[in-house]
């Protein structure tokens, strides 16, 4: 959702402020805006907003505009509609407190009114609008004080940085539900809702909890609860590099990720295998053997890609270690008064591990004395830090808004828990390290998938022209399906559905005509024939076939119109080797249809609101 940056030290901070923003932005990009603080005799603040992309702001930005404190926000709308006037940052009635958040203030209404009643005039539609009338309303000469006494009115969610014209140098920030995170420099602090806001400049970080006030100046931090109890909080030392985050020569942080999955792949599974047992190491888990021996059934948690990884984990878990496993929607499984029975083990599945209803019903089943897993990417991330444990996949940052490698790197912790339940239950050692060695080889047999480039690149130009497109497999590729579908709309925006390919005779199969592409994958497993006869009842309804298939099989090749063949493997894993095909395609056909490929309109990486 919405990216926050503060800055407070000697450098030029509206250029800090907006390279910020620039690496934010893949939270939200529909308009941005910053502030930035001089320190003359008369202490000014300057405040530049504009519509768009961070570009667009630049572009505004005066040539001599310098200060050496400000905020920066970059929005995703929710409230209000994309103007200038809805952009943060947002101000008081004097203009001299100002205020980024990003979140949702739910008793922003009640708020207004009672603002209105004392005078207050807005000056936009959004509920943050809302907090610096608040803090003027209590400000005596102390941002923190004023800050502090504001919040007990705040309902809903947020992170804030806040700034006042007459105290140089200070940010406030607080968080509830929203993240934010102080970065500890030489002489300077940041202030950012992302790490990629602040690597460049420090690898030193504090990770605040929900009720947490902070107070910055450039060379001292305090942190409070909401009630002035100070707080005692650890700095961490992040691992990441700048290089991890620029594009290194790629077009596209989708391409660079998609092309990253080797790397990513080896990197999840690295020294988590033991090849002489032929089992999995995970130490994040804190539980012991005989508490994993006792999980009877396994649920998942996890919204949009990461509900598909889930998914697929559901399938290989049930398939492989005879644990039933099912996968819910976040969003659904939260407002379900969700039954939490002892003998399950659940699991969180979140990229950023703050994707707000993934966390909310995380929370939910937690209450009711669930034990739950993140699998997440961000290290230090709510739902990683408020998980009972877990497994950190390491993908390294992932920028583009359509998720890639971190998918991979979802299925490979799967892929490592499948091998570690299995090898308890009835897996034989034989089992078990053939097993292995199939883990050993996916990022292999991706590399193999991503060779295709060139060809899909082809096929991606044939037919991208189409308004509609239908994704179909069955089994462990039926989630893969769903991805694939959901790759294509996230970035080309074309319209595609994924489907079981068993359910299609069942309504979909009225929607093929020659103008309808369906992509076929097509294991070589015991669903092989079944997959074939639903690629024929296609076929006899003139329907073009794309078919993603196994090396060799003739049948597929000979029925389809365009064939991508994956390397022969154990069939359990070519959800690895075909998905990577799918988001080529997927990002070829976005490439052709000249779309913006890493920052796809309307949508957001981390979604932090319901
Ligand atoms: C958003 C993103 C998706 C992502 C989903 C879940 O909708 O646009 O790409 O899959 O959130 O995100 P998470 O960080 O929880 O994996």
């Amino acid at each position: 959702m919405c990216g926050i940056i503060g800055y407070t030290g000697p450098r030029k901070t509206a250029k800090i402020l907006l390279e910020g923003l620039r690496r934010l932005e893949y939270r939200g990009y529909d308009s941005a805006g910053i502030a930035v603080g001089r320190e003359n005799a008369e202490p000014r603040l300057e405040i530049i907003k504009s519509v768009g992309k961070i570009a667009e702001l630049a572009k505004k930005m005066p040539e001599d505009i310098d200060g050496s404190w400000g905020i920066g926000h970059t929005r995703w709308a929710t409230h209000g509609g994309v103007t200038e006037a809805n952009a943060h940052p947002h101000t008081d009635m004097s203009g001299k407190i100002v205020v980024v958040h990003n979140g949702i203030i739910e008793n922003h209404k009640t708020l207004r009114t009672m603002l209105g009643k004392k005078g207050v005039v807005f000056k936009s539609e959004t509920d943050t609008e809302v907090i610096p009338h608040l803090i003027a309303s209590y400000y005596e000469g102390d941002l923190l004080k004023a800050v502090l006494a504001a919040l007990q009115h705040l309902e809903g969610t947020y992170g804030i940085a806040c700034i006042h014209a007459n105290e140089p140098g200070r940010i406030v920030g607080a968080r509830n539900g929203s993240p934010l995170i102080v970065g500890v420099g030489n002489d300077e602090m940041f202030l950012a809702s992302d790490i990629t806001a602040m690597v460049a400049y420090t690898n030193r970080v504090i990770y605040l909890n929900d009720g947490e006030v902070v107070d910055i100046t450039r060379d001292s931090y305090t942190i409070t609860d909401r009630h002035s109890n100070m707080l005692d909080k650890q700095v961490d030392e992040i691992t990441w590099e700048l290089g991890a985050i620029e594009k290194s020569g790629f077009m596209h942080y989708m391409e660079k990720e998609i092309f990253e999955q080797p790397d990513s792949i080896a990197r999840a599974m690295s020294g988590r295998i033991d090849e002489e047992n032929a089992t999995a190491k995970l130490g994040g888990l804190n539980l012991s053997r005989r508490q994993l021996a006792d999980v009877h059934r396994v649920r998942i948690i996890a919204a949009g890609t990461s509900w598909h990884a889930g998914m697929t984990g559901s399938y290989l878990l049930e398939q492989a270690a005879r644990i039933p496993a099912q996968a819910e929607l976040a969003s659904e499984l939260r407002y379900r008064n969700p039954v939490v029975e002892n003998d399950s083990l659940w699991f969180v599945v979140s990229q950023s591990g703050e994707t707000a209803d993934s966390l909310y019903a995380m929370r939910e089943v937690q209450r009711k004395g669930a034990t739950v897993l993140g699998i997440c990417n961000v290290v230090g991330s709510t739902i990683a830090r408020e998980s009972d444990g877990g497994v950190y996949v390491h993908s390294g940052p992932e920028i583009a808004v359509a998720s890639t490698k971190a998918f991979t790197s979802q299925l490979t912790a799967f892929y490592l828990f499948t091998l570690l339940m299995a090898r308890m239950r009835d897996m034989s050692r034989e089992e078990g390290q053939k097993f292995t060695r199939s883990l050993l080889a996916v990022p292999e047999m991706v590399r193999d998938a991503l060779a295709q480039r060139d060809h899909i690149q082809a096929i991606a130009k044939k037919y991208c022209r189409a308004k509609d497109f239908l994704y179909l497999g069955r089994g462990i590729l039926y989630p893969i399906a769903l991805e694939g579908a959901l790759k294509l709309k996230e970035i080309s925006y074309i319209h595609a559905e994924g489907y079981s390919a068993g359910e299609m005779k069942h309504g979909p199969i009225a929607l093929i005509s020659p103008e309808v592409p369906s992509v076929f994958l097509v294991s070589d497993d015991y669903l092989h024939e079944k997959t074939i006869s639903n690629i024929r009842e296609i076929k006899a309804r003139g329907g073009p076939i794309i078919a993603v298939g196994v090396e060799g099989d003739t049948e597929a090749m000979a029925l389809a119109d365009d064939f991508i063949a994956v390397p022969k493997a154990d069939p359990r894993f070519y959800p690895f080797s075909m998905v990577v095909p799918l988001q080529l395609f997927a990002y070829f056909c976005a490439l052709e249809l000249g779309r913006d490929v890493d920052q796809p309109r309307n949508l957001a990486k981390s979604v932090t609101v319901e």
